[in-house]
């Protein structure tokens, strides 16, 4: 069964599951903003091979509006459920192959101070459920630099599998730096949360 190729943010209501403290909210152009506090931050652009030059408010939000009218792109803001407090992080799914069904997904927890308090993997779990049960995606990956134990750690820990590594991928801060993809299955998904009622989202 081929899913429907869903039309650009046709429906804009958050996701979430049961239990979880947070919520994935279609990103809207409000929320360039607080994105603007942490976007900039060498602590977190480290982390990402794209934000080399500092990015301007315009672009950020130009970036906004091209992901809300793409068919390729779902980003959300990363928001607490029941809270009406700042913005916490964005999270994507990118570069969506409708005809294999697979995509990137991209994660960031951009407010420091909620970094490290068990966030980051519940937004992935999130992404992770909606890319499969909501897209009907068949494989979603992600890369990130080798040296990011965070990321490399909660991947594993949610059921991605290494793939590969891919050396001197990327030049950034005045040296190379391999990057780890990493990929998790449909059916190994499903397989995993079997048993798990907080996961039957
Ligand atoms: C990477 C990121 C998404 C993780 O989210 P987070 O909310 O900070 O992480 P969590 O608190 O959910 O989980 C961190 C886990 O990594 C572990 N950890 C922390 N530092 C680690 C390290 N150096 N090596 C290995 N594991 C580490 C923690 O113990 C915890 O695991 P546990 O719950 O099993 O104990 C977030 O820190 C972030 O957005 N960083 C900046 C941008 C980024 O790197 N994005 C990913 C690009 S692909």
């Amino acid at each position: 069964m081929s899913p429907t190729e869903p039309t650009p943010f046709d429906d804009d209501a958050p996701f979430s599951l049961p239990h979880a403290s947070i919520r994935l909210r279609p990103i809207a152009e409000h929320d360039v903003d607080a994105i603007m506090t942490w976007i900039n931050d060498p602590e977190i652009t480290r982390n990402f091979a794209a934000f080399s030059e500092p990015i301007s408010r315009e672009q950020e939000l130009a970036f906004i509006r091209r992901m809300r009218a793409s068919r390729l792109d779902r980003l959300f803001a990363i928001e607490r459920v029941g809270e009406d407090g700042p913005l916490i992080g964005t999270a994507g799914l990118h570069q969506i192959y409708w005809p294999a069904r697979n995509g990137r997904l991209g994660l960031m927890i951009g407010r420091r101070t909620e970094q490290g308090r068990g966030l980051g993997q519940e937004a992935l779990r999130l992404l992770v459920a909606y890319g499969f049960s909501r897209l009907g995606l068949h494989k979603l990956w992600l890369v990130h630099y080798a040296d990011n134990g965070r990321m490399r750690h909660i991947a594993g820990k949610l059921g991605f599998h290494q793939e590969g590594v891919l050396r001197d991928e990327y030049f950034h801060a005045e040296r190379w730096h391999d990057m780890v993809r990493h990929a998790i299955l449909e059916p190994e998904w499903r397989a995993a949360r079997l048993g798990s009622a907080a996961d039957a989202g």
